[in-house]
């Protein structure tokens, strides 16, 4: 069971860092979605090919980077050097791939929130959920906000929790396929988040009378926030970081 004091996130999150008025999963998207007023920030983090945690959403680097081919596959001396931002615009010419490393930095400088998606490149579902939780203990040691740590993998979540039990776990869903709820159980989930879609009244109440808290991806339209937020949402994850003030939520 949680408590509100187990709970100290922010209900606006930015997805992807705020990637929607700058690249997605740079730091220029976190310092934009910061300047807007948001506290709390999604994003995705897998491996490099010699093990260190960085944030990109795809497998391969075409759609967000200067290069192509898999990601997981380059060590990170080649990926450090990429320009993850032309792609967004020029404005954003040369915004490098942040490592996780870096990203907790500005985190914990600005007292903000983190979300860390896990997002192994296929086939290192275990590996990549055992060094981002190995990491993410070590860098936020002794701070007073824990990142919650999610996936749609439960493998990444396993391998987390052995590697660093300590951390809040959240099971991501995208359709409500049969044994989720003993899935987040098992994995001794403090939070489910799930497609927006799907979250009604009903599921609302099986998250949270298991004394889980319940969240949403991906809400950017006002009218799809306040039915969430009149059902008594506890998260909701959002692009449209223009348009959703957090500190009305
Ligand atoms: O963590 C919620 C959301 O980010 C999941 O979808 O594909 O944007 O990573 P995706
Ligand atoms: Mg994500």
């Amino acid at each position: 069971m949680t408590s509100p004091a187990d709970w100290p996130y922010p209900r606006w999150v930015a997805h992807r860092g705020a990637g929607k008025l700058a690249p997605e999963n740079t730091l220029a998207a976190f310092r934009q979605g910061a300047a807007l007023g948001y506290r709390a920030f999604e994003c995705d983090v897998k491996l490099s090919a010699d093990g260190v945690p960085f944030l990109l959403h795809d497998a391969t680097l075409q759609r967000t980077t200067s290069a192509t081919g898999t990601a997981g596959e380059r060590p990170w001396s080649e990926l450090s050097q990429l320009d993850a931002g032309s792609w967004h615009g020029r404005q954003f010419a040369g915004e490098p791939l942040p490592t996780l490393t870096g990203v907790a930095a500005f985190i914990q400088q600005n007292g903000l929130a983190l979300n860390i998606e896990i997002k192994p490149t296929p086939g290192l579902e275990t590996l990549t959920g055992r060094v981002v939780a190995e990491h993410a203990a070590r860098l936020w040691a002794g701070q007073s906000m824990p990142p919650l740590l999610s996936s749609f993998r439960p493998e990444c979540l396993l391998a987390a929790r052995e590697a660093a039990p300590q951390l809040p776990r959240a099971l991501l869903i995208d359709t409500l396929e049969a044994g989720w709820f003993e899935m987040a159980a098992s994995l001794g989930c403090v939070a489910v988040v799930t497609n927006h879609q799907l979250m009604d009244a009903a599921l609302l109440a099986r998250v949270q009378g298991a004394g889980w808290r319940a969240l949403v991806y991906t809400v950017n339209e006002p009218v799809e926030a306040q039915r969430l937020l009149a059902l008594g949402i506890d998260g909701l994850i959002t692009d449209a970081v223009d348009r959703f003030a957090p500190a009305a939520g």
